[in-house]
């Protein structure tokens, strides 16, 4: 097995050592029920040791459902959790050698950070001297050393989020679970904190599972993602597959920012064997050459803003300006395409005053193609 760099030179389980520790977590038709109302229906994942994986959705979708039972503070109604290999069903939260990071991070007001950090350190009885070094170790890899000695009100709200870290880390769990950690901080702060955990990760390679309705957060943070919606699984993947090959209109929707540009539309024949689909206003796109579907079928279009370019290969799509917002990097265009509104991004700025008339550009290869009916993906390729 490949060696991991472990934060401490000890686990509490005495019975590994620290580098055979492997923390692969399995659900297996997991589901929740709220007196009669059912909210997680049945979820079957994997988490690899190591990994980090990003649970993401609507609010209300069932994340924090779900995290607080792998962590034992949500009973679950049907199914079974395992941990490292052994079914953790009916071990209490303090058993499962798993620590949690909250939103709410409720540090102690009257204790310094160093008591914060080390409590839970205290009452498992672990050794003075164990402590103290964990704490400065914890304190190094947090960058918050010099504030050791203060009260939680002596802290800016991202430090304060790095000590409820720090508490978390000072266990040595086997697991790391992050539910929204950051939606309390301002959009800078978080950006910061972000690569933070991202860089902490990559130093200490314990498995985590992080929450997040923020689809940005999880594509920069985990190697894979699950999308969750209404207490479903809807797509597993890396960033860059749910990016490029979303397996529905809700993930096509829900990855990537600003969203997918999506209407209805009919298919066509075009010229030369190709498919076009055709809209109720009269707006005409190129389908991908290798998509499976044919004339006569109602499908969904879906466009990437960022795939819609003011130059460049592909087919003419004719738009409208409507409005223009500057980003700094990058202009956001509201474009009305024969009567289908759309975002398009492209670099710099622009200045296109309302009213204008441009042909943007659009690479057929990067249409996306839902069945109308289901949203499921259309296949393509030989294959599918
Ligand atoms: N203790 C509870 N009792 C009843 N319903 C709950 C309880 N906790 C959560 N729910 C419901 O379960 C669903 C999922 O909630 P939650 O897991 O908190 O969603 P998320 O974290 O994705 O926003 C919601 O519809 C919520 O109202
Ligand atoms: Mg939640």
């Amino acid at each position: 097995m490949q060696k991991k760099r472990r934060l401490f030179a000890f686990v509490f389980d005495p019975g590994m050592t620290t580098e055979d520790r492997v923390s692969k977590i399995e659900l297996k038709s997991i589901q929740k029920l709220y007196r009669s109302l059912k909210v997680i229906h049945g979820i079957d994942l994997t988490v690899n040791d190591g990994e980090f994986l990003a649970l993401v959705g609507p609010s209300g979708c069932g994340k924090s459902t779900l995290l607080r039972m792998i962590a034992g503070l949500e009973e679950i109604s049907a199914g079974e959790i395992a941990i490292s290999g052994t079914v953790v069903n009916d071990l209490g939260p303090k058993q499962r050698n798993i620590a949690m990071v909250f939103q709410n991070y409720a540090l102690y007001p009257h204790m310094t950070v160093r008591d914060n950090i080390s409590l839970n350190l205290k009452l498992s009885n672990v050794p003075k001297a164990e402590i103290g070094k964990r704490v400065e170790e914890a304190a190094q890899l947090l960058d918050i050393k010099s504030l050791l000695d203060r009260r939680p009100a002596q802290l800016s709200g991202g430090q304060r989020q790095r000590v409820a870290m720090g508490r978390a880390i000072v266990r040595n769990p086997a697991v790391f679970l992050f539910d929204e950690p950051l939606s309390n901080l301002d959009a800078k702060l978080r950006v910061q904190m972000r690569s933070e955990i991202k860089s902490f990760h990559q130093k200490v390679k314990t498995t985590s599972i992080y929450v997040t309705h923020d689809q940005i957060e999880a594509m920069t943070l985990a190697d894979r993602i699950v999308v969750l919606n209404a207490g479903r699984i809807e797509q597993v993947g890396t960033p860059i597959e749910l990016y490029e090959t979303p397996k529905n209109t809700f993930v096509a929707s829900f990855i990537g920012s600003p969203a997918m540009n999506l209407f209805e539309a009919t298919v066509k024949d075009g010229e030369n064997g190709s498919l076009i689909a055709i809209t109720g206003g009269g707006l005409s796109v190129e389908l991908p050459r290798a998509i499976r579907t044919s004339a006569g079928n109602s499908i969904t279009v879906g466009i990437r803003p960022e795939h819609i370019k003011l130059t460049g290969e592909g087919f003419k799509l004719p738009a409208t300006i409507a409005h223009v917002e500057p980003t700094g990097a990058q202009s956001h265009l509201m474009i009305d395409c024969n009567g289908t509104t759309m975002t398009a991004v492209v670099d710099d700025i622009v200045r296109l005053a309302p009213g204008a008339a441009v042909n943007f550009h659009v690479n057929p290869d990067k249409i996306h193609v839902f069945s109308k009916a289901d949203g499921t993906r259309l296949p393509s390729g030989i294959n599918g």
